[in-house]
């Protein structure tokens, strides 16, 4: 279906970008991989382009060969997105590394995508500004990343995800054409949105290799709790209960039980006690500008909370011991894949129906004979399911599973949820879009797909 990357192919990629083409075995393995599951697949060529230019001409090589190119930032993702499956090209943004300019006038950033998320939050926050998503991984993610799966993180749940605060992105399209989808201001209501048609397009439809962010205020104060639970569902009640007195949390997360030791245990960090009979817990955030509105938004989260069975609840007293509980909350997902092979599953419901989410995945987790262990972001109704492996054979983990998937993601769509939140569908939830979409908004998308990419190179056998 694809050309095989030969001697003239290797000639050309080495005269634009000299040693930084790699085809030696060693780096070819280092890029066969990203954070989802076990999965690896080897590319041909591993490429490194600095400018727009160098990815222009890299991909109007590999259009006129018929050469799949997947587009990778730090391959941390979760659904296998920037996994090349058919070998070929893997095109590195991590040279695209550069914030262009912070626009303190207008609150805006310009940056390329190979930009670690954290490092470009701080460099915003230096001058006062917020740069609020916040993926698990801010700290090894890239940008180009976020914008390709449109992250979430914590922060959402306030702020919203990365598609909240893309203005304008300059793309190369599988042709070679550098173009830019919109412009650099706050309204735009001209002609089709190709702006967002790009973020969370997950490297199938175009390279990013400029991107313009809407900046806001950094808030100035936080408050931070831990609430322990002696039964999950409700403290998934609870959570709904919290958003409708009207209060807004910074952060509204979500963590069973095996999900916070694991975390200590990977952390080495046990400075929280949990107790065994701490079915759950929940992490709760605000911030703003004035303390002692905070203070009464957390009064008010109590007030809550009382009508609900709770451990004492922990306030962080320092930044130390914020750092501490977020770091715990953020090491999870790397703590659970220590502990077993393991499938993660990305599920979304309207926030009310969260606790009828949790029942449903611990009713067909024992209609099929598996564990799970469930965490994420509650506020937003998004649930990270670990569904873990263990003693569980290999035939059972290969066929049967995929059958209580589909159940599972069946029951999120009768909710009103989807099959994805914030990981995308990549590689691994390919198998599933049915559930989302029927035909016809398969059909669309599949439409849209060949006008970018008549020839199917960009990050072929991804999301359809
Ligand atoms: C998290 C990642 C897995 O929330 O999305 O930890
Ligand atoms: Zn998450």
């Amino acid at each position: 279906m694809y050309h095989q990357i030969n001697q003239e192919d290797l000639s050309f990629f080495k005269s634009i970008l000299g040693d930084r083409c790699k085809d030696d075995i060693q780096t070819r393995e280092a890029y066969n991989h990203d954070h989802t599951e076990d999965l690896k697949f080897t590319p041909h060529v591993v490429l490194f382009p600095q400018t727009t230019n160098e990815v222009s001409e890299i991909l109007a090589h590999c259009n006129k060969h018929q050469i799949c190119v997947t587009p990778a930032g730090a391959r941390t993702g979760l659904s296998g997105g920037s996994l090349p499956i058919y070998g070929g090209v893997l095109l590195s943004c991590e040279k695209l590394n550069k914030i262009i300019e912070i626009d303190q006038k207008n609150s805006q950033v310009t940056t390329e995508p190979g930009v670690i998320t954290e490092i470009l939050q701080n460099a915003v926050k230096e001058k006062g500004l917020f740069y609020p998503p916040d993926p698990a991984s801010k700290g090894s993610c890239f940008i180009g990343g976020n914008i390709a799966e449109n992250s979430g993180g914590p922060k959402a749940v306030k702020y919203g995800v990365t598609k909240d605060y893309v203005l304008n992105l300059e793309i190369v399209l599988p042709d070679g054409t550098i173009m830019w989808t919109g412009a650099n201001v706050l309204k735009n209501a001209t002609g089709y949105n190709l702006t967002q048609l790009i973020v969370g397009s997950e490297g199938t439809l175009a390279v990013v290799t400029k991107i313009v962010l809407k900046l806001i205020p950094h808030p100035t104060h936080t408050m931070l709790m831990l609430v322990p639970f002696f039964d999950a569902t409700s403290a998934c009640e609870a959570v709904a209960s919290i958003f409708n007195q009207g209060i807004t949390p910074s952060g509204m997360e979500f963590m069973e039980h095996n999900a916070l030791k694991w975390a200590q245990l990977f952390t080495e960090d046990y400075s929280i006690e949990i107790k065994k009979t701490h079915a759950a817990h929940l992490l709760i955030e605000v911030d703003g500008f004035d303390a002692e509105q905070l203070i009464k938004d957390c009064e008010a989260i109590m007030g809550v909370l009382e009508q609900f069975e709770t451990d004492e609840i922990l306030f962080a007293e320092s930044e130390a011991q914020k750092n501490t509980l977020w770091n715990l909350r953020r090491k999870v997902g790397e703590a659970v894949k220590v502990q077993s092979v393991y499938k993660e599953e990305d599920t979304v419901v309207p926030r009310f129906e969260l606790p009828r989410l949790l029942q449903t995945i611990k009713k067909i987790g024992e209609q099929f004979g598996f564990e799970t262990v469930c965490y994420g972001h509650a506020g937003d109704g998004n649930l990270h399911v670990n569904i873990i492996k263990g003693d569980l054979s290999d035939d059972f983990w290969n066929k049967e599973l995929s059958v209580a998937i589909r159940a599972l993601f069946t029951a999120v769509v009768q909710m009103g949820g989807t099959i994805s939140g914030e990981h995308g569908i990549g590689l691994v939830q390919k198998p599933y879009m049915d559930i989302a979409f029927d035909t016809k908004g398969l059909d669309l998308m599949r439409g849209i797909k060949s006008i970018f990419d008549p020839k199917g190179i960009l990050n072929p056998g991804k999301i359809f």
